[in-house]
């Protein structure tokens, strides 16, 4: 896939961040983070520095702590951190290993997508040119602090990207989402304090070492500092990735990757918000509309309730069945859009499926079954007419 937009990550000098990490205390590393106002790139957006300093400050039996790269990369449409992971992994490694020095770990685990396994081998070697160079192993750098990273393979299933589901595929389990609290920061991975951060997250923590604080801070918005890559598919002429600075207007996006004529936009991939074409001018942003990466462009020919009944189907099969309202609010959710794209659907009916899409929300144990219904919501919510339009006269 092509990259579509220069890479500020690729301009960033290898094990820089590595270096500046090691000479500040684990403290200092983690309120460099916290200043820079990095949030989570997988798409929760939750503060990392936060975050390392929870996982810092937990008690640890043993004094064991772990380090989690979540590179599941699951969310339909997002294909980033596999760039990442095939141009630049040495960066990602880097910023595990400095999150291993700001929280005291000794081990990092890479949970790479089953779909990536032909990414293992290279990753394999990175990981063994690194210790080969001190920058793994004993005494990292000579500065007397350990760390290794092993790579885990997932098995192709989405909610394996959900954290508590990946530590549970992580132990030799079915991937299925724990209840929380405890958070995986408090007890994780063997139930040890674990950071699970995505692969965007760890290069990004290594350029702000790399380059400051400030220098990342001074990037995007108040409430969303720094660059953003974003994968960019759909109905567009040049598909791939691009990088922009947290805040850009959706227009601006659509018009880099020639898809200015665009009906509707999903971003945030399967579990995001259909922002229509009258929206072009709100913002990728935390505050706004956020995503962990995925635009999908929709073209002005598309039947959106297609879109929709598409991405639903996936959440039915992706549904790891534990919990009613996700297994089962998901079926009917589809069933309901079935209806409705074939006009059987009445006006009472179509608000039903909206209440069962606030049901599910609220009800879901984890964040699958909580965003499931978020697609075709937004739909109802920004399309309202175009959505009633699928309701035979008498039924309105
Ligand atoms: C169903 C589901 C799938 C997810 N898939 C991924 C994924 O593939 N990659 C990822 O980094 N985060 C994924 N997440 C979010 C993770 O649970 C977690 O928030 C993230 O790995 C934390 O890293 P960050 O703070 O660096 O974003 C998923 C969440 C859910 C609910
Ligand atoms: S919300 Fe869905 S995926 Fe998550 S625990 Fe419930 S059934 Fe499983």
């Amino acid at each position: 896939m092509s990259i579509r937009t220069p890479l500020t990550l690729a301009s960033i000098e290898p094990d820089a961040g590595l270096r500046a990490a090691l000479a500040l205390d684990p403290a200092g590393v983690v309120a460099t983070v916290t200043d820079s106002g990095i949030k989570g790139r997988g798409g929760a957006g939750f503060p990392t520095g936060r975050k390392w300093a929870l996982a810092a400050g937990a008690p640890a039996p043993d004094g064991v702590r772990y380090v989690v790269c979540n590179a599941d990369e699951g969310e339909p449409s997002t294909f980033k951190d596999r760039v990442l992971l095939d141009e630049l992994p040495d960066l990602v490694f880097e910023g595990m290993t400095i999150a291993a020095y700001a929280i005291g770990a000794h081990e990092g685990i890479c949970y790479l997508r089953g779909e990536y396994v032909y990414l293992l081998d290279a990753l394999e070697a990175c990981l063994a040119r690194r210790r080969e160079a001190g920058l793994l192993g004993d005494d990292v750098l000579g500065s007397g602090f350990s760390f290794d990273v092993r790579v885990f393979l997932g098995a192709g299933a989405y909610v394996c990207g959900e954290e508590t589901a990946l530590i549970e595929s992580l132990e030799g389990r079915r991937g299925e989402a724990r209840s929380r609290p405890p958070f995986p920061v408090v007890r994780g991975y063997n139930g040890a304090p674990t950071v699970v951060n995505n692969v965007e997250t760890f290069a990004w923590t290594a350029a702000i070492l790399a380059r400051g604080a400030d220098w990342f801070a001074a990037i995007g918005t108040d409430r969303s500092t720094g660059p953003k890559l974003l994968s960019v598919s759909g109905d567009v002429q040049h598909p791939g990735i691009y990088e922009f600075p947290l805040g850009v207007p959706i227009a601006t996006v659509l018009e880099a990757a020639g898809g200015a004529d665009a009906k509707a936009v999903i971003v945030g991939g399967a579990a995001g918000t259909c922002v229509p074409r009258r929206d072009f001018g709100r913002a990728i942003s935390y505050e706004d509309v956020s995503t962990g990466g995925a635009v999908i462009v929709l073209g002005p020919w598309r039947d959106l309730l297609e879109v929709a009944e598409n991405l639903q189907w996936f959440f039915v099969n992706e549904s790891c069945g534990q919990c009613t309202p996700c297994r089962v609010g998901s079926l009917k959710l589809l069933e309901g859009i079935r209806r409705l794209r074939r006009g059987e659907c009445t006006r009472q009916e179509l608000a039903d499926l909206v209440s069962l899409g606030g049901t599910m929300q609220i009800a879901s144990k984890c964040g699958l079954g909580q965003a499931a219904p978020n697609v075709f919501l937004s739909l109802v919510r920004s399309l309202e007419q175009e959505m009633l339009s699928h309701i035979p006269a008498g039924a309105r």
